[in-house]
Parts: structure tokens; sequence; C-alpha cells
């Protein structure tokens, strides 16, 4: 912890959670063991971010790309994620943790898309901390939707297709309701993005580490950001003049059509 300058943390970390598989089948066991386990990290790092008062953490939960997966383990994982929309309820109450969802959650099964709902309407009046669930989410499908409310948008006569910028397509992405990523951290030894957020991470500080996300404890997330403020971030500019360049109005203050 002694890692970590409290006044220079980032405001958005985003974490691509790799690694449950391998670690369940390096101990013989089946690969949901790894997501149970997964499941424990989520609270432990969830809790620390907290405390440490950074305002947005995102967790990619399950890709789009993760429904090809074979069946048995898919049912496993909307389960687990249904049992924890139930058993983390006081977790975030007490923490004053808003939850928030990105991604097709239209795909999800009725019982896990309820239990979402419920507990994001509970947990919508608090500040403390912006917890994002993307489920059933790729960086590629967010935009193709985006893209898509856009056209409407243009061909219903609402907007002028030549005002489009970049602020006009951020405000129709619910990833960047939070802003933009200072951090996006991948576990489990794979140095890919694998269709995360593919706008907001565009200036991101990347970490990788060889660490299977069972094992990432938070002593493994206070190195994370001790690195990450190790960092000079440029932004496209020079040294000394380096106030990020990203045309986007403040944080929170984008609306979303969603
Ligand atoms: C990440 O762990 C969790 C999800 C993708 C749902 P994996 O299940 O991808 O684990 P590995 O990469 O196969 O070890
Ligand atoms: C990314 O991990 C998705 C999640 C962590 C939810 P994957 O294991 O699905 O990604 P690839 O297959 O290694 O690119
Ligand atoms: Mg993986």
């Amino acid at each position: 912890m002694g890692l970590v300058d409290v006044s220079r943390l980032p405001q958005h970390v985003a974490i691509i959670m790799d690694g449950n598989g391998r670690w369940a089948q390096a101990r013989g066991k089946p690969r949901t063991a790894g997501h149970e386990r997964g499941a424990d990290a989520v609270r432990d790092i969830m809790r620390a971010t907290r405390r440490l008062g950074i305002p947005a953490l995102t967790l990619y939960a399950f890709s789009e790309q993760n429904w090809d997966r074979p069946r048995g383990e898919v049912d496993a994982l909307v389960d687990l994620l249904c049992e924890h929309l139930v058993s983390e309820r006081d977790e975030l109450i007490d923490n004053e943790i808003r939850l928030s969802a990105i991604g097709r959650l239209h795909k999800l099964p009725s019982r896990a898309r309820e239990r979402l709902h419920s507990l994001m309407n509970e947990t919508a009046q608090y500040d403390g901390m912006t917890l994002t669930l993307a489920l059933s989410y790729g960086g590629r499908e967010e935009l193709v939707d985006a893209v898509r409310a856009l056209a409407h948008r243009v061909a219903d006569g609402t907007i002028d297709a030549d005002t489009i910028d970049e602020v006009t397509l951020a405000r129709q992405l619910p990833s960047m309701k939070v802003g933009p990523v200072d951090l996006l951290i991948r576990t489990g030894g794979e140095q890919r993005i694998s269709n995360f957020l593919l706008w907001g991470s565009a200036y991101a500080e990347l970490h990788f580490t060889e660490e299977l996300w069972p094992d990432f404890g938070v002593n493994s997330l206070y190195y994370a950001l001790g690195c990450y403020q190790k960092r000079e971030r440029r932004f496209g500019l020079v040294p000394d003049d380096c106030e990020p360049a990203e045309a986007l109005p403040p944080r929170g203050n984008l609306e979303h059509a969603v």
C-alpha cells in the first residue's frame, strides 16, 4: 500500500479478469471451480478500490464471444452471476457502491436480468463508486449499436450527420458514462484487449500480469496502481503540457440514450 499515492489515483480502472480456467486446471478441478474463486477475488478488489477512493471500476465478467463456450460453462457462469447478485447486495449497500452494467444485457436469461436490474435500482442513489459489470459485452458490438442508433437519428432528422464528432459518439456509449479508462489491467498472462472497452481505452495505461485472476489480490492491485503512477501520460502531447486532449465533456456529464 505504501507504493500508492492516494492523491494521484486513476479515476477509472478496468480489469480483464482472465485465467480462471487455467487456475482450476492447474489444480485438477473443473473450470467452473476457477470461476467460483474468481468471484471471490472480485469482492476483495471491489472493496479495495472503494476504500482507496477510485470512483469507477469496470470488470469484464462475460464477453459477447464467451456465449460460444460449452453450454455447461456458460450456464455455470450465469448461475454464479445470479448467486453473487444476491450475496453481494449488502456489500454494495454498506459501501455505497452503485452497480451498473454494460453489454447486450437482453441476451442474459431473465432470472439474471431481473436480479441485475433490481440491484442496480437499489444502488442507483450511491455516488461513492460505480462498479460496472461488462456482461455479454463486446467493444465492437457496443460501437455498432451506437452507430446504428446515430444512423436512426440522422434518418429521422433529429441530428445532422455533419455534426457527428467524438463527443456525439461517446455519448452513445454506455461504457463512457464513467469516462475513459485510465488504467486497464489484464490478468492471466495474455497481452491483448479481447474486445473490451475499445473506445474508452484509447489512452489507457495498460498493465499485464501473469497472475491468474483468482490469485489477483489486493497487493496485486496496489502494485498495478504503483506501476501506473510511474508512467508519464502524454496524450499525444509533449512532456510538461499533458492534459487529456480528448474532446469530451467532464465525467459524469455524458447524457446517454440508453
Ligand atoms: C476468465 O477466465 C473468465 C471468463 C472469460 C468468463 P477464463 O475462463 O477465460 O480462463 P482461462 O483464460 O481459460 O484460463
Ligand atoms: C476475456 O477473456 C473475457 C473476459 C475476461 C470476460 P477471454 O479468455 O474470453 O479472451 P481470449 O479468448 O483469451 O481472447
Ligand atoms: Mg481466458
